[in-house]
């Protein structure tokens, strides 16, 4: 078992939805958190959240697509929390919409959060976890980026190229002793998938944040000579 006691995570996205909740299972394993978005109400509310669990947190306020700010954000996050071990590579958005439909400019902006974002936050964390010769990387993808359908083109193709990065970074950081996982979700109840009609009605049906949250915290609690490489997890759906 791998003790997070202590720990760093930062998670991109840390104020809502998967990511705070994310946040708060490890939290609740000791770990220090730094969490980033845009929205500073929802991180402010989420420090507070933490800090009541007994653990060290801070915010910082960033667009995940603009690699300046990104490089800046984690700076501070890393240099107020002591470094950092973990990073949750979860900020996304999620637009919908057919080829002909979707406007360049939001199909563009899908590709540069989903996969820009994720790059930029991992290469931005990469050297703290160099220099303290272990950490983890969890890149949150999507089973949308296993096998895309009619409607979700830039969101799928976003998320197939963030596997494909995942690998590629997989393949080079296991010789630092640095895990990344790549995660594939199916549709979790969240801001993202009800107001994108994908809880197919009802929501409570499918998996919640918690669920993926407790997933994430028990694949990093494994033995650090274990590294799951991908996972799926879809709802039961009885
Ligand atoms: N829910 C699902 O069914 C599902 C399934 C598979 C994968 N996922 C993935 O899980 C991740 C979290 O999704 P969610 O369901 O929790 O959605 P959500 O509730 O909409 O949360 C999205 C998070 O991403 C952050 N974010 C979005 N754009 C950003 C930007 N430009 N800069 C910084 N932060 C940004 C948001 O923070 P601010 O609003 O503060 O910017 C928010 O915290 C996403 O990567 C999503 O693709 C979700």
């Amino acid at each position: 078992m791998n003790d997070l006691k202590n720990k760093t995570a930062i998670v991109t996205g840390g104020g809502k939805g998967l990511g705070k909740a994310v946040a708060i299972a490890l939290a609740n394993e000791g770990v220090n958190i730094g969490i980033t978005g845009r929205n500073e109400e929802n991180l402010k509310e989420t420090v507070s959240t933490l800090e009541a669990i007994g653990i060290k947190a801070a915010y910082s306020v960033f667009s995940i697509d603009n690699e300046q700010d990104v490089i800046k954000g984690i700076g501070e996050l890393a240099e107020q929390l002591g470094g950092v071990d973990i990073l949750i590579n979860n900020a996304g958005i999620g637009n919908f919409g057919s080829i002909e439909d979707m406007p360049s400019d939001v199909w563009e902006q899908v590709i540069k959060t989903n996969l820009f974002g994720a790059y930029y936050a991992a290469k931005a964390v990469h050297p703290y976890l160099k220099a303290k010769g272990q950490g983890d990387v969890v890149n949150v993808a999507s089973s949308a980026g296993l096998k895309a359908g009619g409607g979700m083109s830039a969101y799928a193709a976003s998320k197939a190229a963030l596997i494909s990065l995942s690998q590629s970074m997989m393949a080079e950081w296991r010789k630092q002793n640095i895990r990344v996982i790549t995660l594939t979700p199916s549709t979790i109840a969240s801001e993202m998938s009800i107001n994108g009609g994908l809880t197919d009605g009802n929501p409570d049906k499918v998996l919640q944040p918690e669920d993926f949250a407790e997933w994430v915290r028990d694949i990093l609690k494994m033995n650090r000579r274990a590294l799951i490489a991908n996972g799926s997890i879809f709802s039961t759906n009885p």
